[in-house]
């Protein structure tokens, strides 16, 4: 197959990954992200937004957290960048429901974690969780939001996952789902911010031959099977770096968008549609290199 890298880092451009803050007020066993107390301002989300959008034009803006639910201005951000005609996507546990503060419920895609049958979620996520995002979830999906599910992958939920996803079919209707594999130990291995190995018994991380398995039988995982995931990625503590789980910084909020812009394009290297930190892979290298040998021989 032939990538077109040139395009696809084009179209990568117009979209922004944010994480404003590192709290959340869930505490996840299996949670690798450190709940570090830095958090972006409104001000400055708006500002970088506003300077970046002079060099290219910013469509889709990806926020992530910590829980940005969490966060009182967080509607009001939404709503203004929305305004700009922004298309919104926020990553949310969907345990905080501020949906009706959000004015424009067609141009935002919430994008709920659940991490497989009530009993596991729970086990994970704390009693009665399940239930409140599954609500979260419904009503999202009547007011008109687009929603989506990210949910991880241990070996324990693997086995069940086409159970999950006709259980969420018959409680939400159709929704596409993402399956990400717990971050294995060579991820947190060498990730030097977000490096929380959390509870490893009842949530043991997939082998390589099982992550293999779920990139072939699922329409959706995460990273995704070409990669391709990288983007121009502002941290809470105003780093910025080259993809949602990066660690070598691209610059910082206050340089100009034309260098983190060519910060980023001499970054890509790698398989498929590249990587913007090929040494890391977010500690796939091995496995998704075997994936591709073993794919284009058969
Ligand atoms: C760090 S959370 C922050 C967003 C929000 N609080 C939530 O739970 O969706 C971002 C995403 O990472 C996922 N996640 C958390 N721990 C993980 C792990 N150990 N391996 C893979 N994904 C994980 C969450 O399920 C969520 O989809």
């Amino acid at each position: 197959m032939k990538y077109n890298r040139t395009a696809h880092l084009k179209n990568v451009l117009h979209h922004l990954y944010i994480n404003p803050l590192e709290k959340c007020n869930l505490h996840c066993k299996i949670c690798y992200t450190k709940k570090t107390s830095s958090i972006l301002t409104e001000h400055q989300i708006f500002d970088f937004v506003d300077r970046y959008a002079k060099v290219v034009e910013v469509k889709v803006i990806t926020f992530c957290g910590g829980e940005v639910m969490a966060l009182s201005y967080f509607p009001k951000l939404v709503n203004r960048l929305v305004k700009r005609g922004i298309y919104i996507q926020c990553i949310t546990n969907g345990t905080i429901d501020r949906l009706k503060e959000l004015a424009n419920p067609g141009m935002i895609n919430l994008i709920v974690s659940l991490d497989g049958s009530r009993e596991y979620h729970d086990s994970n996520r704390g009693t009665g969780q399940y239930d409140k995002s599954i609500i979260f979830l419904k009503k999202a999906k009547k007011l008109g939001f687009h929603t989506e599910i990210f949910s991880i992958v241990t070996k324990q939920n693997l086995p069940n996952i086409d159970q999950f996803e006709a259980q969420i079919h018959d409680q939400i209707g159709p929704i596409d789902i993402t399956f990400h594999p717990r971050k294995p130990a060579e991820y947190l291995k060498q990730h030097p911010k977000s490096n929380i190995v959390g509870t490893t018994q009842g949530f043991d991380y997939l082998t390589g031959d099982e992550m293999r398995e779920l990139w072939k039988h699922r329409k959706k995982v995460f990273p995704p099977k070409e990669l391709g995931c990288y983007q121009v990625a502002l941290a809470s503590d105003g780093t910025v770096y080259g993809c949602c789980e990066g660690f070598e910084a691209l610059g910082k909020i206050d340089d100009t968008p034309l260098q983190l812009i060519n910060q980023l394009k001499c970054r890509i290297r790698g398989l498929g549609m590249g990587c913007s930190q090929p040494g890391f892979m977010c500690g796939l290298k091995e496995v998704i290199l075997l994936h591709k040998k073993q794919s284009s021989s058969s």
